[in-house]
């Protein structure tokens, strides 16, 4: 270890005390880093510069590959898609001990929503409203991926989304800025923690507006206006560096016509100078590449660009390390560029601890006894739970009893493959229990449960098969899939229906142009409703869905996303009563999805209609065929009791409601709080969610729940994008949701 001594020393310096101990850290590192930087070739900076991926080693011929030569050579910083213990050391010990400078690699992998515990896709968790819950699942990933080699993950994703038809919403936090900032923070806390054995270091994506692509199609070009950017799509991704992220992923997309790897406004203007962020920015999967294809010039130019611009690691596209030092020659990037960028990613390993044990997060024994533990398992089941929104539930159909006969009928009922949902390349599904297998548990000895796939996801095969992607579902006979579904549902006192999207039908290049429920799911449901019998719709999705005539037909909905490796049981946990649903939605439910992009925060328009208008209106801003109102509002969710609010009472600046407890089951309500600026000096939004609290009531039981409004939840960026509080009236509102008919409101003015 050729770091240790010098390390220890610089440690032990330290521990003498100063008073100022974050600056003399500061000053220990810079130190370090000068002197080691003193001792780097040119080419050897540039190698820290490269990130590679390691799908050659994964597959088995380690001694062969270009990667391990690459350490050996000091022409690789990092590398990505690595698993596994064996492989992970070897890499490691490559570049400690080949290399001359024997500088550690940094082990990234897209650790998004769990390891091998998988708890549910983002946009899921984002529905529980819980930022504890949310911080511990990220403090957990970190936990097992860091025992098995790991230390840089690719999250959290914070790119706010507007259009389900992009299939990336999954990843993200759904539509709200300020709640999206919350769970940014959360997540930034709850991997990097204080940099310890079990934190690894957090990478913010996609900067900036990947979520903004252009009808929903992913990698599609994005265009708006600054004012737009600061205050609807920005407030995440600053809040994560002000979290204090230890790295930051640029997007393919452009931002005002030039690509974001190569945009020096965004990487260095706005991240660094006005946000004081000081880590460093790696590019995603091949953007520099990808900037020949926007047309920018070829890949020495566009390494050239991007290294300028702020970029400091290349993902894959090869043109730091094959391009940058020509460039050098050439005078089209400088020494300080070069050293800037690398002293960045040497100042990440520095933080990681890896100069001081570069085999940190490689210790065998937690293998063994730090993943997919039975404490892990729970809180994701937990987790799971929360993340559930109860759409309808006529009649109080759910929670079920315990008895009788009952059949589940759908592709997901017993689908393990498809349980953990998108991003989950670490999943290890032989280890996890499908829907039917858990409700066989919850069920034993107690009612009779009969399982049949009834259709395939979709009648279109190919359709099915590019959804599959890794995870193929066979195609199955339909006629005979029905038969068997009629079969046992003719036999049942209640069916219960799994159905929707396959895991990989959202996420990364998984948009989709239409939201309905397929068609093969659609069919089976009407022959379903031809029996008569009462249908619970378990929906499985990593977006919104359209279920417009299945909220007029199905008498009960419980939307369960993708809840990752314990959705078997938490999703038993829910409908059979152990536990009560409180989540509550972070998009809006579109009516059909014409209507994207939906999102309630919207602009006024010259030409409004009211909220919950039920025709149409000529000469103003509405459709011909479907009124503007989503099916299910943000924040909308049922729970199995029920909540009133009081009026909202203002006393200054605190704003509170009680809320009671009116229903039959004990449970959790999360109270939201929304702002309206009613006259500004630019348009602003027709409401914005400023605050919530999650709080737990007994039956009969009351609370009162107080909001404080700061001048942080009234301010907003000007036309000049300056941060103002602009006096006058704030119309505010705290309710169950976001659609006003569930509103209090009252007026706060500002002298
Ligand atoms: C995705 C990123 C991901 C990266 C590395 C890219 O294709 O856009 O979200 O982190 O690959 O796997």
């Amino acid at each position: 270890m050729k770091f240790k001594l010098m390390y220890l020393m610089l440690a032990a310096l330290l521990m003498a005390g100063t008073p100022a101990m974050a600056d003399s850290q500061e000053e220990m590192m810079n130190q370090f880093i000068d002197q080691l930087m003193a001792k780097m070739t040119v080419e050897e900076k540039i190698g820290q510069l490269n990130l590679m991926p390691a799908q050659t080693i994964t597959t088995g011929a380690e001694k062969d590959s270009p990667l391990l030569k690459l350490a050996a050579e000091g022409k690789l910083g990092a590398i990505l898609n690595m698993k596994g213990y064996k492989d992970i050391l070897e890499a490691q010990e490559m570049a400690v001990k080949k290399s001359r400078l024997g500088i550690p690699l940094l082990m990234g992998l897209d650790v998004i929503h769990g390891y091998e515990t998988i708890f549910p896709i983002p946009l899921a968790q984002s529905c529980s409203w819980d930022l504890e819950a949310i911080e511990q699942g990220a403090r957990i990933a970190a936990k097992e991926a860091t025992a098995d080699g790991i230390c840089w993950a690719f999250s959290p994703m914070v790119d706010i989304a507007l259009d389900a038809r992009w299939g990336r919403i999954a990843e993200g936090n759904g539509e709200d800025p300020w709640l999206g900032s919350r769970i940014a923070e959360a997540m930034v806390r709850g991997l990097q923690g204080n940099f310890g054995k079990e934190n690894m270091m957090a990478c913010v994506k996609h900067y900036a507006l990947y979520g903004a692509a252009e009808a929903g199609r992913d990698y599609n070009t994005v265009d708006m206006s600054h004012v737009r950017m600061y205050n609807q799509f920005f407030p995440p991704y600053e809040a994560a560096a002000k979290a204090g992220a230890g790295s930051f992923m640029s997007s393919f997309n452009v931002v005002d016509c030039v690509p974001a790897t190569a945009n020096e406004w965004l990487l260095t203007d706005v991240l660094r100078k006005q946000w004081q962020w000081n880590g460093f920015v790696t590019t995603d999967y091949g953007s520099i590449g990808e900037i020949i294809k926007h047309g920018l010039g070829d890949l020495q130019q566009a390494s050239a660009m991007s290294l300028k611009a702020g970029t400091d690691m290349d993902m894959c596209a090869e043109g730091f390390i094959n391009t940058l030092a020509q460039s050098l020659k050439e005078g089209k990037v400088t020494m300080l560029d070069i050293d800037t960028a690398c002293r960045r990613v040497l100042e990440a390993k520095y933080k990681l601890g890896l100069f001081d044990d570069p085999y940190r997060f490689l210790d065998p024994r937690r293998r063994a006894s730090d993943i997919l533990t039975p404490a892990h398992r729970q809180a994701a089941r937990d987790m799971a739970a929360k993340t559930f929104v109860l759409l309808k539930n006529d009649g109080k159909l759910l929670p079920l009893k315990k008895q009788g006969k009952i059949a589940l009928i759908g592709p997901m009922a017993d689908s393990r493959i498809n349980l953990s949902g998108t991003w989950a390349p670490t999943a290890v599904p032989d280890k996890y229990i499908t829907l039917k297998e858990a409700m066989e548990q919850a069920l034993k000895g107690k009612a009779e449960l009969n399982c049949a796939q009834g259709c395939n996801f979709t009648n279109d095969q190919t359709l099915q098969i590019a959804g599959g992607f890794y995870h193929q579902t066979p195609f199955g006979d339909a006629a005979k899939l029905k038969q068997e579904a009629i079969a046992i549902a003719q036999e049942a006192d209640v069916i219960v229906c799994a159905m929707g999207e396959e895991a990989e039908m959202s996420g990364e290049c998984s948009s989709r142009a239409s939201l309905e429920i397929f068609d093969a799911q659609k069919e089976l449901l009407e022959e379903l409703l031809k029996l008569g019998k009462p249908i619970v719709l378990l929906i499985f999705a990593g977006r919104p869905t359209v279920m417009t005539w299945e909220q007029a037909h199905i008498p009960a909905i419980l939307n369960v996303w993708f809840g990752g490796s314990e959705a078997g049981d938490a999703i038993c946990d829910i409908i059979f009563g152990d536990k009560v649903p409180s989540g509550k939605l972070t998009v809006s439910m579109p009516q059909t999805t014409g209507q994207e992009p939906l999102y309630y925060n919207q602009l006024p328009t010259g030409r409004p209609v009211g909220e919950g208008m039920d025709s149409f209106a000529k000469f103003s801003s509405n459709y011909l065929d479907v009124r503007n109102d989503p099916l299910y509002p943000f924040g909308y969710g049922l729970s199995y009791t029920t909540f009133n609010y009081s009026d909202i009472s203002l006393n200054g600046r605190t704003a509170s409601v009680t809320v009671t407890n009116t229903g039959d089951y004990e449970g959790d309500e999360i109270v939201q709080l929304y702002i309206h600026d009613v006259a500004a000096s630019i348009s602003r939004p027709v409401k914005e969610l400023k605050g919530f609290q999650r709080i737990h009531l007994k039956k009969g039981e009351s609370q009162e729940v107080k909001f404080e409004i700061t001048d942080d939840l009234l301010k907003f960026y000007n036309a000049h994008l300056d941060y103002v509080l602009e006096p006058g009236d704030f119309e505010v509102m705290i309710g169950p949701d976001s659609s006003l008919k569930n509103m209090k409101k009252t007026v706060l003015t500002i002298k």
